[in-house]
């Protein structure tokens, strides 16, 4: 299979890339690199032998999308703004990017014939969860920030391409919380500047980068008080893309499915794991609740296992071990 992936050189799709890769698919990585760098091309060549096509370009640019689409059969679309803080402040930015970018890249296919994609969505369309686990029927609508609100948008424009062309296929996946590297520790998460979110922030403490890490809140109503997430390692979110693209192929219309564990890990939890697996303590504080965040979320990850013959496999050891991996061989 020809398979591109918009923002192919960032977090996610760069470890879809490699499960891609040693399936024997033709891989071509589109992306403007804001958030990623070339260099992941190399250590892509290394981890798998082979090397993938890499256009330099944006998703906004409708004729590249066009010429980079020829020959495609599956579009993984990675590529958009993830920072749910930021989008707060530039809101027109992330609309543009997210929003009009994914707009642009079904208009250049709509052109060019190719009718199947995978979509990198979020748990967050789900809001506030009224109950858990969270299952793909659970109603959407209630995200609190201009990412959540694009991610919906996106999900929703999709719903209606395929009502409008019924030989079109879009699978929206819902990813929980992607952590952890690949074992190799050749690529992994790396934000610039101070991390956000929580792994990429423990693995800097844990490395002396930072000094200690602030735990956001110790009064939810969770068994310790913290909040609790559906981690997920990145290799098997990767797995998932892999399983969906069989699913895409054979099949037309709208469909969202979760990708998660289905099982909660509070922050505390996470820094006894992740002091186990590095060696290293973490220090923290207790401080106020971060604004927007939820007390807990966890998937029903069942609808994955029926449809596509996937479920997640690595353990939370397993995903603190290879982002210390990753984390411990920087500089
Ligand atoms: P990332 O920032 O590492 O990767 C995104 C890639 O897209 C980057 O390489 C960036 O350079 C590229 N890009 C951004 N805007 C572009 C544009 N206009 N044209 C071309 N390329 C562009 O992020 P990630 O963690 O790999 O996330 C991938 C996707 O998954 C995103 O859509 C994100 O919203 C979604 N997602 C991520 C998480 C998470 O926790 N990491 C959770 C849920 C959903
Ligand atoms: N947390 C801390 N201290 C930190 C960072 C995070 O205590 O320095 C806590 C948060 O309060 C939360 C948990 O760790 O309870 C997880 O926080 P993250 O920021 O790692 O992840 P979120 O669940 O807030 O959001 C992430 C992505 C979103 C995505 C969502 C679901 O940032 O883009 O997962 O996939 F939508």
């Amino acid at each position: 299979m020809n398979i591109l992936l918009t923002g192919g050189m960032g977090f996610i799709g760069s470890h879809t890339a490699i499960v891609l890769l040693e399936a024997g698919h033709n891989v071509v990585l589109y992306d403007n690199l804001s958030n990623s760098d070339a260099s992941v091309l190399d250590r892509l060549e290394t981890i798998t032998g082979r090397r993938p096509s890499f256009i330099e370009g944006d998703i906004r640019d409708g004729i590249a999308m066009q010429k980079a689409l020829a020959n495609i059969d599956v579009v993984i679309h990675f590529a958009g703004l993830k920072a749910v803080g930021e989008s707060v402040h530039k809101p027109i930015e992330y609309y543009d990017n997210n929003v009009n970018g994914t707009l642009v890249l079904l208009d250049a296919m709509m052109k060019t014939g190719v009718r199947r994609l995978i979509f990198s969505s979020s748990s967050t369309v789900y809001g506030t969860p009224a109950t858990l686990p969270l299952t793909e029927d659970c109603p959407t609508g209630e995200a609190t920030n201009p990412y959540g609100r694009s991610k919906l948008h996106i999900e929703q424009i999709l719903a209606d391409v395929c009502r409008a062309e019924p030989s079109f296929s879009a699978i929206c996946l819902r990813y929980f919380n992607p952590i952890g590297a690949h074992p190799s520790g050749l690529i992994g998460e790396d934000p610039n500047g101070i991390p956000n979110n929580l792994l990429p922030y423990v693995a800097r403490v844990a490395h002396g980068t930072l000094p200690y890490l602030k735990v956001f809140g110790n009064d939810y109503p969770t068994p310790d008080g913290t909040g609790v997430r559906d981690f997920i390692h990145v290799m098997d979110l990767a797995d998932g893309h892999a399983k969906a693209v069989p699913y895409v192929m054979n099949n037309t219309g709208w469909i969202a499915i979760n990708l998660g564990c289905g099982r909660g890990y509070s922050v505390l939890e996470v820094i006894h794991a992740f002091e186990k697996s590095s060696g290293q303590k973490i220090p923290y504080q207790l401080v106020e609740r971060r604004e927007g965040d939820i007390a807990a979320n966890w998937c029903d990850p069942s609808k994955a296992q029926r449809l596509l013959g996937w479920s997640a496999t690595r353990t939370i050891d397993d995903m603190c071990h290879d982002a210390w991996n990753f984390e411990s061989r920087k500089e």
